[in-house]
């Protein structure tokens, strides 16, 4: 069984410093890569900044700075916000890299010489914003100005030069292609969108650019810019090595597993890149996820509109892991999602600090005081420990399951009801009335550690800090994680000590 997993953010454009719509999707992948790694998989997971085209130019023209200079430093608050995020990438690419050049200049290569990409003139709308053409069905009248219906983007009208490629002899051929791979595009709802575009008739794509010069050279022609949407995607590829296809990253992780993006950018995931890849002979990945937006308000956020979300403020304000939970178990997955202070609160009042956090300070203080921070032996475990304990292994599979769908909701939801199951089952036992029974005493402090201990690893994907804390109770090291040890109701070892852990998270006021 092939037990290699590549998963990829989308690389995102240093035109801005990031904002929290970047951190979603970060935060996202960063869940499914952790979660793998316990899951027994080799992973790699890929971030970065896709670098260059007219946005990028113009945004470092804006700021009287060189592409590159201006680049190099909004890349740099990139890489920044991946530590600050607490994300396990392997891998932080820069399209601007000379390996990346080496790597879109040979895609190019095979294009051409395979007949796929002809030169020809074009005329038509285009979104500087998106970096996207569109054609008239695609755009609207506002305001006096014409934008984007999809986007709301501005667009202008474009007409040179340019390098096609031949997508509309791909258009037969993608939609055998979803057919035979059912779950290519998820969630469903977007498959269908993607699907009817695709049947509406694909035109020749436009992949040069003559008019500026920021970008990756037509390999035989100077006067031409590679599309920064070809440059970009092949991005995934060039983290591997490519075209080095003989070497143990490429060999190991293409094609890879899936490539979490929003869904704005599904068209060019899910139409464009497997066609390229098709066209020039090499494999498609296996899954691209089009996950909703953050809303700021009821709007998506952009600098455009001036609504931006600062993940750093709400880190500083509220923790990192607080907002990854938050993030996690409150946006629907695959829809829109908000965040509001009132909901984040809650989050870290109701579930970190008074469910999880309570229980392990509860059953911690309990153990220290009653036996000296010692792992108890259990006796027989009775039905009620039976019950809270195998619910782990019931539904072990199923859990696994929920990961490899991307279903985070059902995932979240289980986490919640354990984490409040463990605590009713703390007061239900009652251990403080057992001082004369120890043997009773035992098995319920030995089952209270062993559902924190199962508990936390399953919190380890989603807010990794808290999590090896917590797992420090029982010595357990980030690389010891595996999610297989929840199914076993006795991993503690009887007589072995535990450590105290400081509060693992502290209530907010509201009023804050
Ligand atoms: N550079 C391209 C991606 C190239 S991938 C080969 C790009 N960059 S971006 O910086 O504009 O946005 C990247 C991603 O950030 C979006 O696809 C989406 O995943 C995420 N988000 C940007 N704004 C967002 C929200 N408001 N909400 C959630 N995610 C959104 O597109």
């Amino acid at each position: 069984m092939n037990k290699n997993y590549y998963i990829t953010t989308p690389i995102y454009y240093p035109s801005a410093k990031p904002h929290m719509g970047h951190a979603y999707s970060s935060i996202v992948a960063d869940f499914f890569a952790r979660f793998k790694r316990i899951n027994g998989y080799k992973v790699f997971f890929l971030t970065g900044t896709d670098e260059h085209g007219l946005k990028i130019q113009r945004a470092a023209e804006k700021n009287k700075k060189k592409p590159l200079e201006f680049c190099d430093e909004i890349s740099q608050t990139f890489k920044e916000l991946s530590k600050t995020l607490n994300l396990s990438n392997n891998e932080f690419i820069r399209t601007t890299e000379l390996r990346h050049h080496e790597s879109v200049k040979k895609l190019w290569n095979i294009l051409e010489k395979k007949g796929e990409i002809y030169l020809s003139q074009y005329s038509g709308w285009y979104s500087v914003s998106d970096e996207a053409f569109y054609s008239d069905e695609e755009i609207e009248n506002k305001n006096g100005t014409k934008v984007s219906k999809s986007s709301g983007s501005l667009v202008e009208w474009v007409e040179e030069e340019s390098y096609f490629f031949k997508l509309s002899n791909w258009q037969e051929k993608l939609l055998k292609f979803y057919e035979k791979n059912p779950n290519f595009i998820l969630p469903k709802s977007r498959k269908n969108e993607v699907v009817s575009f695709v049947k509406s008739g694909l035109k020749d794509l436009s992949v040069s650019r003559k008019s500026f010069s920021w970008g990756i050279q037509v390999p035989t022609n100077k006067d031409h810019v590679i599309y920064v949407w070809l440059d970009a995607l092949t991005n995934y590829i060039s983290a591997l090595n490519y075209p080095d296809t003989d070497n143990n990253l490429y060999k190991n992780y293409w094609p890879a597993d899936l490539h979490m993006i929003g869904k704005d950018i599904l068209r060019f995931h899910a139409v464009y890149w497997p066609a390229f890849l098709l066209a020039a002979d090499l494999p498609t990945p296996k899954r691209v996820y089009g996950h909703g937006w953050i809303l700021s308000g009821e709007e998506k956020m952009s600098k455009s509109k001036g609504n931006i979300l600062d993940p750093l403020e709400i880190i500083n304000d509220y923790g990192l892991d607080q907002l990854r939970y938050y993030l996690l178990k409150e946006v629907s997955f695959g829809n829109d999602g908000n965040i509001s202070k009132e909901k984040l609160i809650s989050c870290i009042n109701s579930d970190l600090a008074n469910n999880f956090g309570n229980l392990c300070q509860r059953v911690l203080s309990f153990t220290e005081k009653n036996l000296s921070l010692i792992v108890p032996n259990p006796e027989n475990f009775n039905n009620d420990d039976l019950k809270i304990l195998n619910n782990f292994t019931n539904n072990y599979n199923e859990l696994i399951e929920f990961v490899d769908n991307q279903n985070i909701n059902s995932y979240m939801n289980f986490i919640v009801d354990q984490m409040f199951n463990g605590n009713k089952y703390f007061n239900d036992q009652e251990p403080w009335k057992k001082k004369n029974n120890q043997k009773r005493l035992n098995t319920i402090i030995y089952t209270s550690l062993e559902l924190i201990r199962k508990i936390s690893i399953l919190l380890y994907p989603v807010i990794p800090n808290a999590s090896l804390k917590a797992l420090n109770i029982f010595n357990i090291k980030e690389k010891m994680i595996n999610i297989e040890t929840i199914t076993n109701n006795k991993f503690l070892n009887p007589g072995e000590k535990i450590n105290k852990i400081n509060i693992l998270f502290n209530k907010v006021d509201s009023n804050d």
